[in-house]
């Protein structure tokens, strides 16, 4: 990498590092906006703020970075935007796994909740039975994006039945909601995660919630954004 190219990647992962890790508010000024893309981010369940998160985080991990629960990639496409803006020379592997549904009653079966009114919103319907199911829908939006390129494996399946090769610098787990998710997946979870890491989980608004969540993990630094931050949900982890 050129001297300056160092340089520049040095001075973003010290700022952002700053910006989330130095204590007191969310320091949102040090942190890289969230770059427009050619095609609206995908609708889907994360907000501004967490994308900005996910995109600044992703810029900055050097190793591979594993996301659980793209749906149709909103949180994808922040994750790929960061690794497409580093520079070519450490831009991490990048491994995506989703269940993957394809109707009404995979639905059911595999999330264990109803397929109700709030549900069968339009955008929902349509990618279920897309031919293909939401994993297509996630390939073709990430591909108008200019995106793909930027994923290294994306996967059908349960995170549980996976074969992973390598351990992650970066996690980001949308499956983590309750308890039962949270003890299902965690001992996996910690397996993959290599020290050092920063894990992300969506929907932790409570001390508690995240304590039980750090119960799986040798963690160093945590926080939860939703008190300072109306509209995230997410709990950021630094391992040790
Ligand atoms: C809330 S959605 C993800 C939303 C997405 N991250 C976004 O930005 O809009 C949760 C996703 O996790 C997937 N999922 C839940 N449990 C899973 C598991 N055990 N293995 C793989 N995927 C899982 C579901 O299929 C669903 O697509």
């Amino acid at each position: 990498m050129p001297e300056q190219a160092v340089l520049d990647d040095d001075n973003t992962s010290a700022a952002i590092e700053h910006a989330i890790w130095s204590g007191g508010p969310l320091r949102r000024d040090e942190l890289r906006p969230l770059p427009t893309l050619p095609h609206p981010y995908p609708e889907g369940w994360t907000s501004h703020i967490e994308l900005v998160l996910l995109y600044n985080l992703a810029r900055v991990t050097r190793g591979p970075i594993l996301e659980i629960g793209p749906w149709l990639g909103r949180s994808t496409s922040a994750i790929c935007a960061g690794i497409r803006d580093q520079e070519a020379s450490t831009r991490p592997a990048f491994d995506t796994v989703d269940f993957g549904i394809t109707s009404a009653e995979e639905w059911k079966t595999l999330l264990g909740i109803d397929f109700g009114p709030q549900l069968s919103h339009r955008v929902v319907v349509d990618a279920i039975y897309h031919p293909g199911g939401s994993m297509a829908v996630l390939i073709a939006n990430l591909r108008r994006n200019n995106l793909l390129e930027f994923t290294t494996t994306i996967t059908r399946g349960n995170i549980l039945d996976m074969p992973f090769s390598r351990n992650y610098r970066m996690i980001f787990c949308d499956t983590t909601h309750d308890e039962r998710e949270v003890r299902l997946y965690l001992p996996r979870i910690a397996q993959l995660a290599r020290p050092g890491a920063h894990l992300v989980f969506d929907d932790v608004v409570t001390e508690d919630f995240a304590d039980l969540i750090c119960s799986y993990l040798p963690v160093a630094a945590r926080r939860i954004l939703h008190d300072e931050e109306q509209y995230s949900k997410q709990l950021l982890v630094k391992l040790c």
